[in-house]
């Protein structure tokens, strides 16, 4: 399933970026300083209206953001104004959609006969003390993926509506640690137990309204759409208490040159024909959800750095950049592909440049810290415009799983975010300083 009509992000053939979204990348560095993510505000947007608006007869009827993609508040209030709903996996989550102008509940029934959209939900798989605490301080919506979820949340809020998120029993992601479905994954509640769960749910005076699947992330349309025909099934088996479906998150996005988006349409196209059919079975409406994280922010994400040092080991060319695993961990973690391209910096020819393949590494003290390996940590190189030291290097495609799984190893301040809009940057996250680095310590 893929749609050709849609555009990938793409980066520029050359390999040379000079400007994001209309902003001079040397501009953005020397306001800013790097390491620093950028994001495309418009970009964010688009995305955001490809999910939103209707597919011929074909919609989803809730957009929900998986913040943890990408949770910046200012990233949140933009997607919030363009009627995206969000989800929050943790206490800090429940607080920044607070923070970022989301209602902790859903408002009245409309005229449509669709039941409200929870803004926020929270789903886990497990409630720590503190997120159990804020939940049942604001009424927060649950997705619960285990049993044991559901007697702590009646203690709590007695008589409260949930959803359920069952693992089908298969998943599919980009790498096995992206996996969420099958025995192999800890999420969710496995489908064969719901029966049982349900006896559980009644038992503690909860009402089961909303059901929910995700099989995984970075996974292709192909997998996600056997996951319809699954949740229709179970979906049957809860019977006429549910009211929402999700259809989970997971939606890929193009990284490696040539990638092309997938057939969107297709795909709520087949979700809302499962919702049909439910709707006749239960005779009264169902809200149909999609959960994307990742293709809401990936492609308006770039990690601007500076080549600090650039260097022959035997035969092969290492650039050395400012920015390391602790500042986007995907290549690391799951040997990703993220496109690369140059920017001159001040001083340096800014015509067209010789290419050379090079391997791209970080600051950090492990071997592991570079940018250009592949799954298993081989170490890879890149083609890319020759470089030298005082150049840019963009990471692009970095607006998802990027600055929020960056880290303080070895002592380094997290990186500062700008948002560019209009052709303004803005400043949405100030660098860490170091004294923020050793805040709450004692000796
Ligand atoms: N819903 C649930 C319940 C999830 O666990 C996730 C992602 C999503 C939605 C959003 O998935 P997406 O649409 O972004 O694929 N750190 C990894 C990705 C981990 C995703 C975890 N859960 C990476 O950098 O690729």
């Amino acid at each position: 399933m893929t749609d050709t009509s849609t555009p990938s992000g793409g980066a520029p053939h050359d390999g040379l970026r000079h400007a994001i979204a209309g902003v001079s990348v040397a501009d953005l560095a020397a306001r800013h300083g790097t390491p620093l993510y950028v994001y495309d505000a418009e970009c964010i947007r688009r995305r955001c209206r490809d999910l939103t608006r209707p597919r011929g007869d074909d919609a989803w009827d809730t957009v929900r953001f998986a913040q943890k993609a990408c949770s910046n508040l200012a990233v949140l209030d933009l997607v919030r104004r363009e009627g995206v709903m969000v989800d929050a996996v943790s206490t800090g989550e429940i607080r920044r959609a607070l923070a970022a102008g989301y209602a902790p509940h859903a408002g009245r029934r409309g005229g449509d006969g669709l039941p409200p959209a929870h803004p926020i939900v929270y789903t886990a798989d497990i409630f720590d003390r503190p997120s159990l605490d804020e939940v049942a301080r604001h009424g927060i919506h649950v997705n619960c993926g285990s049993a044991d979820m559901l007697e702590q949340l009646a203690e709590r809020m007695p008589g409260a509506e949930v959803t359920l998120r069952v693992n089908p029993g298969f998943g599919h992601g980009h790498s096995q640690k992206t996996n969420t479905g099958g025995e192999g994954s800890k999420h969710g509640i496995w489908h064969e137990s719901i029966p049982d769960v349900m006896r559980r749910a009644e038992a503690a005076g909860l009402m089961v309204t909303g059901l929910h699947m995700h099989i995984g992330s970075g996974t292709d349309l192909a997998h996600l759409a056997e996951v319809a025909g699954t949740l229709e099934r179970v979906a049957r088996d809860i019977g006429r208490s549910l009211d929402t479906v999700s259809a989970g998150g997971g939606l890929p996005v193009p990284y490696r040159p040539g990638e092309v988006h997938a057939d969107l349409g297709g795909y709520v196209a087949l979700w809302n024909a499962t919702r049909r059919r439910l709707e006749e079975a239960f005779g009264h409406r169902i809200r149909l959800e999609i959960e994307p994280g990742r293709y809401l922010t990936a492609e308006s994400g770039y990690l601007v750095t500076e080549v600090r040092a650039v260097k022959m080991q035997g035969s092969r060319k290492y650039l050395l950049v400012d920015a390391g695993f602790n500042t986007l961990a995907r290549p690391v973690m799951y040997g990703a592909y993220h496109p690369m391209t140059l920017c001159p910096g001040p001083g340096s020819p800014s015509a067209a440049r010789s290419r050379e393949e090079v391997a791209v590494g970080g600051p950090l003290c492990e071997s592991g810290d570079i940018f250009t390996q592949t799954d298993g940590g081989f170490v890879a190189t890149r083609d890319l415009p020759s470089a030298r030291v005082g150049d840019l290097l963009v990471i692009e495609i970095a607006g998802a799983y990027g600055f929020v799984m960056a880290s303080n190893y070895n002592s380094k301040p997290l990186p500062a975010e700008v948002l560019v809009d209009g052709g303004r940057d803005r400043l949405v996250r100030a660098r860490q300083t170091p004294e923020d680095l050793f805040r709450g310590e004692t000796v």
